[in-house]
């Protein structure tokens, strides 16, 4: 089964994952194999608003075309089929495959309705599933729930890593949000899970409940090995909302301790949640891949589009920098976006788009200020500046806005070093903004009455152009 989404539709991405229809929210039990990536999501087909979760499941071999395939998971007598992740047991610990074949198993929480309505509050536990033919088919083990909840409401969204220990033996390593905690359970066959440790309490934004824990090891620019701990949390985000942090630091015998106490955001725009990152990529590639949802908790769902919600972030490569004696996460679009960069047009002050599916790059002229808009005919425009050591997206007038009041708003970053130059990726409905090729990242949604027809550069811009990326196999 193949579905294409309808190209004609408003609003309608063209690179970026949506379902052909129904809802989706965050990305889940992403992995590679056999020169494919794996996307699954959050997925209700009956409707375009959150219901009964299942997994969906997309294929793609460049990251940037997708291919829907049959829903992966779906809803039974444990309840709804919530986040989680998925990862190569390449050596059958778990035993549900075999050593000539290995399974992929999955790791989600059942989250059981019926148990929430009845006023319990252990209504959230952690399954698995395996698949022995490369994902297009799983089989629930017949043991579930393998990580029974403990009395904790919100116990959720398992991503699990396969770890080196000191002693040089391998364990199963689970992040899972806990409240607004995260906890750490090291298992060595992904069916029998011990408690090492929680982490949070009294760091960080808590805003709102944590939710989607990453655990992601990454080369600091001096050469350290460093673990970075991805944590989604809504509310309470810097724009509103939903929004992701993350934390730096060591993890060592299953206990996370972070290097300082700062609070820093993934992306300072108000729609990239609940993002985490492949597993089992080519070692050879040494990349830290992330997906992002591209939406916000606060109006997820009453955006104005028709037969589908949602769509994915492109794919991003998570890497450590150091600014100012600080180190950072990166997020620079995946280098399979260049891929389809088509006719390059150049600019100087103002350029006609070629489509609604394009790459705008600019350099700057060095003076740490510039502004730039989209626009349409109907005298809609949205503004993309850097002033006051500020960068910010204004939607203010980008269009529809009147489906939720927090959705006409200027989204600002603080930045407190030089602004060099800018990839904004935009997409029919969202605009993804990386400045200095990701060392600062704004991800926003729009929904223009009429398509950008024009880009122009108002100042602070020393040349930049428009790449066409409409995909031409859809
Ligand atoms: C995050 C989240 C997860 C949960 C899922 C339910 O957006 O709330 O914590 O597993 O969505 O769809």
């Amino acid at each position: 089964m193949n579905f294409t989404p309808s190209s004609t539709e408003q609003f309608r991405p063209d690179y970026h994952f949506t379902p052909a229809k129904g809802w989706m929210n965050d990305p889940n039990g992403m992995f590679y194999l056999e020169g494919e990536y794996h996307l699954f999501f959050q997925y209700y087909p009956d409707s375009t608003v959150w219901g009964p979760m299942h997994w969906g499941h997309a294929v793609s071999r460049d990251l940037v075309s997708w291919e829907e395939l049959p829903i992966g998971l779906y809803p039974d007598s444990l309840g709804y089929i919530f986040s989680g992740s998925a990862v190569y047991d390449g050596e059958n610990t778990s035993g549900l495959g075999t050593a000539e074949n290995p399974p992929i198993v999955a790791i989600f929480t059942y989250h059981n309705a019926e148990a929430e309505r009845s006023g319990s509050n252990d209504f959230q536990s952690q399954g698995i599933a395996f698949s022995t033919d490369k994902g297009r088919t799983w089989t629930k083990f017949d043991q579930n729930p393998v990580l029974p909840n403990q009395g904790i409401q919100d116990f959720r969204d398992p991503k699990v890593s396969q770890q080196v220990k000191s002693d040089g033996t391998k364990e199963w390593v689970m992040t899972l949000a806990a409240q607004d905690r995260v906890q750490f359970f090291s298992s060595p066959d992904l069916k029998n899970w011990q408690l090492k440790s929680e982490f949070g309490a009294g760091i960080g934004a808590h805003g709102g409940v944590w939710e989607c824990p990453d655990l992601i090891p990454l080369q600091s620019p001096n050469g350290d090995q460093k673990w970075i701990l991805l944590v989604s949390i809504n509310p309470g985000g810097p724009q509103k909302g939903s929004a992701t942090q993350y934390f730096i630091g060591n993890f060592e015998n299953g206990t996370f301790t972070p290097d300082d106490t700062m609070i820093r955001w993934l992306d300072y725009g108000p729609d990239n949640y609940a993002g985490v990152t492949w597993a089992n990529l080519p070692t050879e590639e040494n990349r830290t891949l992330f997906i992002g949802w591209m939406s916000n908790w606060l109006y997820a769902q009453v955006v104005p589009t028709q037969s589908w919600r949602s769509a994915m972030t492109v794919a991003r490569e998570l890497s450590l920098i150091e600014i100012n004696g600080v180190l950072l996460l990166k997020s620079a679009p995946a280098k399979e976006l260049e891929k389809l960069r088509g006719v390059a047009i150049k600019v100087n002050q103002a350029s006609n788009l070629p489509s609604q599916a394009v790459e705008i790059n600019a350099e700057l002229d060095g003076s740490d200020t510039f502004s730039l808009t989209l626009s349409n005919e109907l005298g809609e425009k949205l503004v993309i500046n850097k002033e006051f050591g500020l960068v910010s997206v204004d939607r203010t007038l980008a269009g529809k806005s009147d489906f939720h009041s927090d959705f006409a708003a200027i989204h600002s970053a603080p930045m407190s070093w030089k602004a060099e130059e800018l990839r904004i990726f935009l997409d029919a409905s969202s605009v993804e903004v990386f400045v200095n090729g990701g060392e600062l990242v704004l991800t926003s949604l729009l929904f223009p009455n009429s398509p950008w027809k024009k880009v122009e550069f108002h100042q602070g811009i020393e040349e930049g152009k428009v790449f066409d990326l409409k995909n031409s196999q859809q």
